[in-house]
């Protein structure tokens, strides 16, 4: 198939974009670089360095050749600055993606598959399932919401089949690729940065929470299994033309924990500062990916915090600055 991948220079959408085209498809990379980087990009993917909001460029890319599917990656994607800057996060992921769906349906594409997120459920103490209380504690879990929703509209009305993946949290490196955000927000990559000297403590927002050591749970699964249920929803797509999944592994790992799993593989102590809960965040989220595993067969191989971040660790290493 020919896939357009936005996002294609960010940690997901490059993983995504190395695997379909081990898989024999043709890509295709529409990405700004604004968080993204140039030499994450696989080497056979065609790349357009262009903006989602730039309408001239993307019809322009989207009609350059028959599409088959887009997988759409292109996001800003920190949930923390969503809460002080909702417009920057309400336009990037909620009105560019309007645009690029309309693009799509005028460019004759059938198939969608859309990074969604945990962060469209209410917080809870059970394991979340795709029937679980939708509710964002965050603009940005809601940005997610307004396109799975809207894309629901564009399956009806004009028959665009699309699948809206439920990341929870993204980790670890897979050859030669690991995950370098820019400014980076996410907990494993931090707590490595300190591990490196790069950052002089580990930074805990809320202890305060009802788990069993205070600190936020997390389901954490690793950049591998994630990108193994694209190519699975890639191919369903074929015969459904709508499928909502939770991608995660089903286990749960405090905050606490993370940094408990990074001093000993590094060997480092981490200096560790307690501070308030932050806005937006929620207690525990965690994954019960039944429904991907039994309609789909995906099964996640990585699930172990250790080897997780393992990976992360060696990747880090080889590369202390990323992709700079
Ligand atoms: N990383 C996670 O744990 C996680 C969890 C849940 C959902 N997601 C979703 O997965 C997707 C990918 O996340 P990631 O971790 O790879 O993020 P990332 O920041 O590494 O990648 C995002 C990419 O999109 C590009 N981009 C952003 N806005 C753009 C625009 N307007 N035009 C063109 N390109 C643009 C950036 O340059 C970057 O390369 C996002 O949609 C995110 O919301 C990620």
């Amino acid at each position: 198939m020919n896939i357009f991948v936005t996002g294609g220079a960010g940690y997901i959408g490059s993983a995504t974009a190395e695997a379909l085209l081990a898989a024999g498809h043709n890509v295709t990379v529409y990405d700004s670089l604004v968080t993204g980087h140039r030499k994450a990009v696989p080497a056979g993917a065609e790349f357009i360095q262009a903006d989602l909001g730039d309408s001239h460029s993307l019809a322009l890319a989207l009609t350059g050749q028959k599409f088959d599917a887009v997988m759409h990656f292109a996001a800003f994607i920190e949930a923390g600055e969503s809460m002080k800057d909702p417009g920057k996060f309400l336009r990037n992921n909620v009105v560019n993606s309007l645009s690029l769906m309309d693009m799509a349906v005028r460019a004759g594409v059938k198939r969608f598959v859309f990074s969604s997120t945990a962060a469209v459920y209410q917080s809870s103490e059970e394991p979340l399932s795709e029937e679980s209380p939708i509710g964002p504690t965050n603009t940005y879990g809601y940005t997610k919401l307004a396109v799975e929703q809207s894309l629901d509209w564009y399956r009806q009305i004009h028959g665009l089949h699309f699948a809206a993946l439920r990341y929870f949290n993204a980790c670890g490196a897979r050859m030669g690729h690991g995950e370098a955000h820019q400014p980076e927000s996410h907990l494993i990559p931090r707590v490595i940065q300190v591990a490196l000297g790069q950052a002089d403590a580990a930074y805990i927002y809320g202890t305060d929470y009802p788990t069993p050591d205070g600190t936020c749970i997390r389901d954490y699964i690793h950049i591998l299994d994630l990108v193994s249920a694209h190519l699975l929803a890639l191919e369903a797509l074929g015969e459904k033309d709508k499928l909502i999944y939770n991608l995660g592994s089903g286990n749960g790992f405090s905050v606490r924990e993370v940094i408990e799993a990074t001093q000993a593989v590094s060997g480092v102590e981490i200096k560790v500062i307690e501070g308030p809960r932050r806005p937006g965040d929620s207690a525990r989220l965690v994954a019960s990916s039944g429904k991907i595993r039994r309609e789909l067969g995906w099964k996640p191989r990585r699930d172990n915090m250790r080897d997780i971040i393992g990976s992360a660790w060696e990747w880090h290493k080889t590369n202390p600055k990323g992709y700079a």
